[in-house]
C-alpha cells in the first residue's frame, strides 16, 4: 500500500519564541523538522511538508501550510493524491522513530481507520469547573491516554474526516478526532517515553541533548520503551 508521509511544519511558534518559525530553528545542528523527515522518509514511499508561505513552498516535495493545523493537514493531503495510506507527523516531534512510525502502521491491520501514538496519562486527572476551579470529578487514569504522532489513517478516512470547514477545522484537537467523528475506528499504539513535543524552550533543550545522545549511542534511533 502506498504510504505517505504528512509532515506538518507550517506553525509559527509562539510559545518557543525563536523569532523563526519553530520547524526551522536549529536542534542538534539541523533544522528541525529534518530529524522527523528523515524517519518519515525512510518508512514512506514519499513525505509532503506543510511549510509556513514562502518558505519555498513551491520547492517539490513541499506545500504552504494553512491557518490551522488540520488545515495544513488537508494541504499536504491533497499534494498527495495516490496516498492509500497517510502517516500524520508533527515537525515539533524530532525523536520519533522509525519503530514507532512502522508500529502505527501495521496497527491499521484488521480493519482500523487510524491508529495514533499515545503515552499512557501518569498523573492525576482531575476535571474542575471554570469559574472557580472547583474539582467535579477525579478521572479514572487506567483509560486515559495523551494523544501525540505519529498517526496513521486510511486515506480515503482522512480525507472525508478533513472534508468540513475551516471553522471545523479550526477547532479539532487534532485529525484523529475528526476521523472519530466522522465514525472512524481508531486506536492508540504505546509511544516511548522520550517521543516528545518541542513546545517552549525547555523542551528544544531536552531534545537537542537526547538527539545529540542517539547520535553517540550505539544502536542509533532506537525505541527506548518507559
Ligand atoms: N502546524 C502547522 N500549521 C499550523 C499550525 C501548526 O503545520 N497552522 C504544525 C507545527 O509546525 C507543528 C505541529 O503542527 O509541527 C504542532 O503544532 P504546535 O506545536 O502548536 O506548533 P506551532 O503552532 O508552530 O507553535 P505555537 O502554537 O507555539 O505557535
Ligand atoms: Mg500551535
Amino acid at each position: 500500500m502506498a504510504a505517505v508521509g504528512l509532515l506538518v511544519a507550517a506553525g509559527s511558534g509562539e510559545r518557543l519564541g525563536a523569532g523563526t518559525p519553530k520547524a526551522f530553528v536549529p536542534c542538534a545542528g539541523r533544522p528541525l523538522l529534518e530529524w522527523s523527515l528523515e524517519v518519515l522518509s525512510a518508512v514512506c514511499e514519499r513525505v509532503v511538508v506543510a511549510v509556513p508561505p514562502g518558505y519555498d513552498d513551491k520547492a517539490p516535495g513541499r506545500v504552504a501550510g494553512a491557518a490551522s493545523r488540520s488545515g495544513s493537514v488537508r494541504s499536504a493531503l491533497a499534494a498527495a493524491p495516490e496516498a492509500e495510506v497517510a502517516i500524520v507527523h508533527d515537525a515539533a516531534r524530532p525523536l520519533v522513530s522509525t519503530e514507532l512510525v512502522e508500529r502505527c502502521l501495521a496497527a491499521l491491520e484488521g480493519g482500523w481507520e487510524g491508529s495514533v501514538a499515545a503515552a499512557r496519562a501518569t498523573d492525576t486527572l482531575k476535571e474542575a469547573r471554570p469559574k472557580d476551579g472547583r474539582v467535579a470529578r477525579t478521572l479514572p487514569r487506567d483509560r486515559l491516554w495523551a494523544v501525540q504522532t505519529p498517526q496513521a489513517f486510511r486515506a480515503e478516512a482522512l480525507r472525508r474526516a478533513l472534508a468540513v470547514d475551516d471553522a471545523a477545522l479550526a477547532a479539532a484537537s487534532d485529525d484523529a478526532a475528526l476521523v472519530e467523528a466522522a465514525g472512524g475506528a481508531v486506536r492508540v499504539v504505546e509511544a516511548p517515553a522520550d517521543n516528545l513535543k518541542v513546545t517552549t524552550p525547555l523542551e528544544l533543550r531536552l531534545a537537542d541533548e537526547l538527539l545529540l545522545e542517539r547520535g553517540r549511542a550505539p544502536h542509533r534511533g532506537r525505541d527506548r520503551r518507559c
